[in-house]
Order: structure tokens, then C-alpha cells, then sequence
């Protein structure tokens, strides 16, 4: 392929699951000054799945606009990224390829670093790509954020599914220039595998974050990579949206750049729309911030927007996206809109009774009450295996 082929995402389109839990309900039930989730964390709500939805469903149900708008023949890999793995052997991305009606002839394969592993399933699709630019990747971005009840990162739980179909001459965005990379060995936030929630030091969490950006930007500039002034926007992971304007705080005073409200909001407002109501949702989080930059922003054609991508433990990397020319004619903003507009909300008792149900472990018989508005349902348990359905 001719060196100039652009490689990067073609179409990309979100799911979120069939419940909403309000933050003033949560301020409401736990006697916290709702001010503190408004404004302190910059969210709103957080997305509540029934106890049919899971990462394969929400994974699915984002990933089948795109399979039904561009056909399955092209689609010769799949990669899920997700750090809320449902087995620890078979990917995840099988029950998806299934689900979707993808052919045989597919590479499918699951990876992990935190909220980081997205990216790293964009880098291998683009890498992909370039050798065969006839094939197009699936990379879905698919995760459940769930901590202790009670505890400070409650307030910040969410969940959704994030697809992207990555192509050679894209219809969306171009992957260009170097990325800048961070890694450093932290304890901020992890989940062993006996555990269902997540651990974290959240003090030293956001710190981690923060000199994460600081690293991956200072590395992205030494590899020759563009200027302040050339981004449009800047996508930030957000656990909570408060965050990345924190977090571009700290990439201007970096960069020695004014700091004023009105750069902030400019650069990170258009962002944060989704996640502000969605809650974190891991590995999709920075690409919710980019759809929302995409539908938000008007007329990009031709120019850049900055994803810094973050994983606690932790990873990050800092990479440039450039805008094509009739991008907006591809978005999905309407779907997207309804996929959050939709979700039913609910009070906190059902939210505390959702948290309570546990699935069997003995390997018996087990029915799951159908409650998703979704495509797809997790349908049963038998023998130790998940039986999924369109719903
Ligand atoms: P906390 O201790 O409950 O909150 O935990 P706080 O007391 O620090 O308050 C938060 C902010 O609200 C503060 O503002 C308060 O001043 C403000 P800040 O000092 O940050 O500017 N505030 C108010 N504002 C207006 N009106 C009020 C009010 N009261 C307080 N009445 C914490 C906060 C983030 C630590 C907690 O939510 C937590 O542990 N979250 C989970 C961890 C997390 O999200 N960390 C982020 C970085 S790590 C990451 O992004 C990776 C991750 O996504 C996982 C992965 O990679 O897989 C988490």
C-alpha cells in the first residue's frame, strides 16, 4: 500500500445499558450534597445494567449498526478490549462475532490493560490494516465499572460499549503522527480476580492520571508530534468529567499556555456530553468523549483532535486523530442521543437490589428475567456457560 494511505476509524457507534440511576438520587439516598456529583465529579448519572446485560451484550448492540452498514465481508478481525471479563479463557469477542453473524474465516481476540486497553486494540487494527488494506478490524471497547457500595468511587460507576470499524481511506478520522507513551508501575486502582469490584486509591489515582498526562504528552512532542495550537479539541479518559479539565489543566501549564475558563471549555466541553450521563465506562470512556467531540463540534472538517488514552496501573498514550473531509455525514448522533435518552431511570432500592444479585456458580439451570431493551439478552446459565439470545 501507498505510504500516504490514511488508516483509522471509519464508523464508530456506542451502546449504553437499558438503566439510568440519577445522581440526585444517589445524593438523596446517601445525604451527600448533590453539588459534590455536579459539579465536584462533573456527572450526573450513571448507566445501571439489568441483570440480562453484560459486556458481550452491550458490545454487540454497539457494534451492530456498523456490521449492518458496511456488511460483514470485510470484518477479518475483531478485538474486544474490556476489563470487566466475563471468563478467563474464552474471548468474549466470540459470543460477539456470533451474536453479530460474523463469517469463520475471523481473528477474534480479547485484550486488557484498565480503561487503556481500547487503544491498544486501535493501535494492532491500524497495524493490521497497513499490512492488508483490504481487511477492516472490529475493535469494541466494551466494560461494567462497579465498586464497593458506599464507598467514594460509587458515585463515579457506569457502563457502556464502544464499536469502531477500523479501515484503510476512513470515512471519519485519521490516525496521524507518533503516539506518546507512559508507563509506570502504580497501585491506583486494580480488581484481583476473587473480586467483583474494584480496589483504588483514589487520591493517588488522579495523581497517577495527571503525571500520565504530563509523560505521554512530553513524549508524544519529543517524537516529533504537533503543537498545542493544531488540536481542535482534546479527548480525555473520563472516570468523571471533572477530570479532564484537570487534566487539560495540566497538559497547558505543561506546555507553559494560558490556563483561563474559556481555553478549558473550549478545548473539553464539547467532550464530556456522554460520559457526563453514561458514568465510566472503562475502556470506552475516551472514545465516548471522542463521539461526543464529533457530534458536538462544528465543522471539523480537515482538523485535529488529541486522545489521551489511561489505564491505571498503569498505561497511557497520547495520539492525534485527524478529521475527514465529510465526516459529519457519517455520525450517528441521533441513535447515540436515543441509546442514552432511553434508558429507564430508577430509584436507589432497585439500584441496591440489582447490586445485590449474584449469578450461580454451581453450574445449575439458570433463567435470567428478560429486562433489557437491547438487541441481545444473556439469556441463561447452564453447566457453567452463558447462553446468550437475540432479545
Ligand atoms: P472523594 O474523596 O469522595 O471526593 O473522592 P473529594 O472529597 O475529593 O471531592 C471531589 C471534588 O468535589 C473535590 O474537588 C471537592 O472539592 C468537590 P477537587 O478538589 O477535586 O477540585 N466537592 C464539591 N464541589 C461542589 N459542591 C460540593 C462539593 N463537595 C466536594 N458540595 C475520587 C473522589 C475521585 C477519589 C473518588 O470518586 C474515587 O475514588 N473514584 C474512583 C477512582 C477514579 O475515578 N480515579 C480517577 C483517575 S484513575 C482512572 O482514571 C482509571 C480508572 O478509570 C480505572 C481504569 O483505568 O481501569 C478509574
Amino acid at each position: 500500500m501507498s505510504a500516504e494511505t490514511a488508516i483509522g476509524i471509519h464508523d464508530l457507534s456506542f451502546r449504553t445499558t437499558s438503566l439510568v440511576l440519577n445522581h440526585t438520587e444517589l445524593a438523596r439516598s446517601n445525604g451527600t450534597d448533590v453539588g459534590k456529583y455536579h459539579k465536584g465529579l462533573g456527572q450526573h448519572a450513571m448507566s445501571v445494567p439489568t441483570a440480562d446485560e453484560d459486556i458481550v451484550t452491550m458490545a454487540a448492540a454497539a457494534a451492530l449498526p456498523l456490521v449492518r452498514r458496511h456488511g460483514p465481508d470485510r470484518i477479518r478481525t475483531v478485538v474486544l478490549a474490556t476489563e470487566s471479563s466475563i471468563d478467563q479463557s474464552k474471548a468474549a469477542g466470540v459470543y460477539v462475532h456470533s451474536l453479530l453473524g460474523l463469517p469463520p474465516h475471523v481473528r477474534v481476540v480479547e485484550v486488557k490493560q484498565a480503561c487503556y486497553g481500547a487503544t491498544a486494540a486501535l493501535q494492532f487494527a491500524a497495524g493490521l490494516v497497513h499490512r492488508d488494506p483490504e481487511q477492516q478490524v472490529l475493535v469494541i471497547a466494551s466494560d461494567i465499572s462497579r465498586y464497593d457500595l458506599d464507598s467514594p468511587g460509587e458515585a463515579t460507576q457506569g457502563a457502556a460499549a464502544a464499536a469502531m470499524l477500523v479501515s484503510a481511506d476512513p470515512a471519519l478520522l485519521e490516525l496521524t503522527g507518533p503516539s506518546g507513551l507512559f508507563t509506570a508501575d502504580v497501585m491506583d486502582f486494580w480488581r484481583p480476580n476473587y473480586r467483583a469490584t474494584a480496589l483504588v486509591n483514589g487520591k493517588e489515582s488522579v495523581t497517577a492520571y495527571l503525571d500520565a498526562v504530563e509523560g505521554a504528552w512530553r513524549d508524544y512532542r519529543d517524537r516529533g508530534g504537533l503543537p498545542l495550537e493544531e488540536f481542535r479539541a482534546f479527548c480525555y479518559h473520563q472516570p468523571y468529567t471533572r477530570l479532564a479539565f484537570k487534566a487539560h489543566r495540566a497538559l497547558l501549564e505543561t506546555c507553559g499556555a494560558r490556563t483561563d475558563e474559556e481555553a478549558l471549555h473550549h478545548a473539553v466541553a464539547p467532550t464530556t456530553g456522554y460520559n457526563e450521563t453514561v458514568g465510566n465506562s472503562y475502556t470506552a470512556s475516551v472514545y465516548l468523549a471522542l463521539t461526543a467531540a464529533l457530534e458536538n463540534c462544528p465543522d471539523l472538517d480537515g482538523r485535529t483532535l488529541g486522545l489521551f488514552s489511561y489505564g491505571s496501573g498503569s498505561v497511557a498514550e497520547f495520539f492525534a486523530t485527524r478529521v475527514r473531509p465529510g465526516y459529519r455525514s457519517h455520525l450517528r448522533a441521533d441513535a447515540h442521543r436515543e441509546a442514552v435518552g432511553a434508558r429507564q431511570a430508577i430509584d436507589y432500592e432497585t439500584y441496591r437490589g440489582l447490586r445485590r444479585q449474584s449469578l450461580p456458580t454451581d453450574g445449575s439451570w439458570y433463567e435470567l428475567p428478560h429486562q433489557t431493551r437491547g438487541p441481545f439478552r444473556l439469556a441463561a446459565l447452564r453447566d457453567h456457560q452463558r447462553i446468550y439470545e437475540a432479545a
